[in-house]
């Protein structure tokens, strides 16, 4: 590691934060279409599982934060929030309620 290497990380997370706090980036989509094959296409529920699309942010982040935490009991979202920072959270949520 050379001097330039700190500056460096600086500028790329730099870079890579103001990306992630977009609601609808392609960082966001990419993650958003990983839930959708059990959630439903658009996050609008074809069945069981509820629909994602239309929630509003605040409530979906803290959902997605109390499934991380352990503090909501989940049968498969405790594993699918684990991979998230709050970050994604927000970026998520501000996506799926711009879904209608
Ligand atoms: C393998 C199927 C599957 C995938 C993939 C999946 N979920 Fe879920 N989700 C569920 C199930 C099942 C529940 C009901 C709670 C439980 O049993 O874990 C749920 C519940 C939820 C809830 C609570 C909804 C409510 O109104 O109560 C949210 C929010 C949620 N998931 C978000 C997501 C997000 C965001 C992703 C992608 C990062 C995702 N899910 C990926 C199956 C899935």
């Amino acid at each position: 590691m050379n001097k330039k290497t700190p500056l460096l990380f600086a500028g790329i997370f730099g870079l890579a934060l103001p990306c992630m706090a977009g609601a609808a980036n392609i960082h966001t989509q990419v993650i958003a279409s990983t839930c959708m094959s059990c959630h439903g296409p658009g996050g609008k529920s074809q069945g069981t599982i509820p629909s994602l699309a239309g929630l509003k942010k605040d409530d979906f982040v803290k959902t997605m934060k109390d499934f991380k935490s352990g503090a909501r009991a989940a049968s498969i979202m405790k594993r699918h929030a684990s991979g998230y920072t709050d970050a994604e959270f927000e970026a998520m949520g501000a996506y799926f309620a711009s879904l209608k």
